[in-house]
């Protein structure tokens, strides 16, 4: 099977990405995909530890350097995904470019300049936004919080940037607020489509 899909999971912290993700994966798997999962930030690289020290407060970064950062850690990525994608794989990500847009929209920063930075690197044929509101998140995360977390002014500015780039660029907002399994019903209706098409 000519196969060639990228899904990307965004939204604000504890929307639920790594459990749909998780839940994804195996449904493709019991289906006869092959499938990888990656999560970015990658901390296990170097500049992933230096995104680490500053989401602890060890750090200081304008935002503009960590923009570049986020962007340099996925660029470290491009040819291990790339190598998935020619493979046949199904390339699953928790976050990716669109969390760099959303968070970095939030920040003030200029979105044809965060767009040219990623200009190069495989971009996902789906995206799916699971939108949570930012008093979720904090009580989801139960006060183990970084420094974003920590500011529900800043989430409701990402979440609104997540609403607005939706629009922008197709892509699919869900509803984060429910349990994971009504959640994942509406994962699979949208994959479903993807996969028809690959056929
Ligand atoms: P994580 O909690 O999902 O590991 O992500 C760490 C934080 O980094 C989270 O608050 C979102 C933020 N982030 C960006 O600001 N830009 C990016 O490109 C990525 C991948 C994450």
């Amino acid at each position: 099977m000519n196969l060639r899909l990228f899904i990307d999971f965004e939204g604000i912290d504890k929307s639920g990405k790594a459990t749909q993700a998780s839940l994804l994966r195996n449904w493709l798997i019991g289906r006869g995909f092959r499938v990888e999962v990656i999560s970015f930030p990658d901390y296990t690289t170097e500049i992933g530890l230096a995104i680490k020290a500053f989401l602890d407060g060890l750090k200081q970064f304008s935002p503009e350097v960590r923009q570049l950062l986020y962007a340099a850690n996925r660029w470290e990525r491009k040819n291990l995904i790339e190598s998935w994608l020619t493979d046949g794989r199904i390339v699953i990500a928790d976050r990716y470019t669109p969390s760099g847009l959303a968070y970095g929209y939030a920040n003030g920063l200029p979105l044809d300049w965060m767009i040219c930075i990623e200009k190069g690197l495989p971009q996902p044929d789906v995206v799916i936004v699971l939108d949570i509101s930012p008093e979720t998140s904090l009580k989801r995360s139960k006060g183990r919080v970084d420094r974003y977390e920590s500011d529900l002014k800043f989430l409701e500015n990402v979440r609104f940037s997540y609403k607005f780039l939706a629009e922008k660029f197709g892509w699919y907002i869900v509803d984060g607020e429910r349990n994971p399994l009504e959640i994942f019903n509406d994962v699979i209706r949208i994959i479903s489509r993807y996969l028809d098409i690959a056929k």
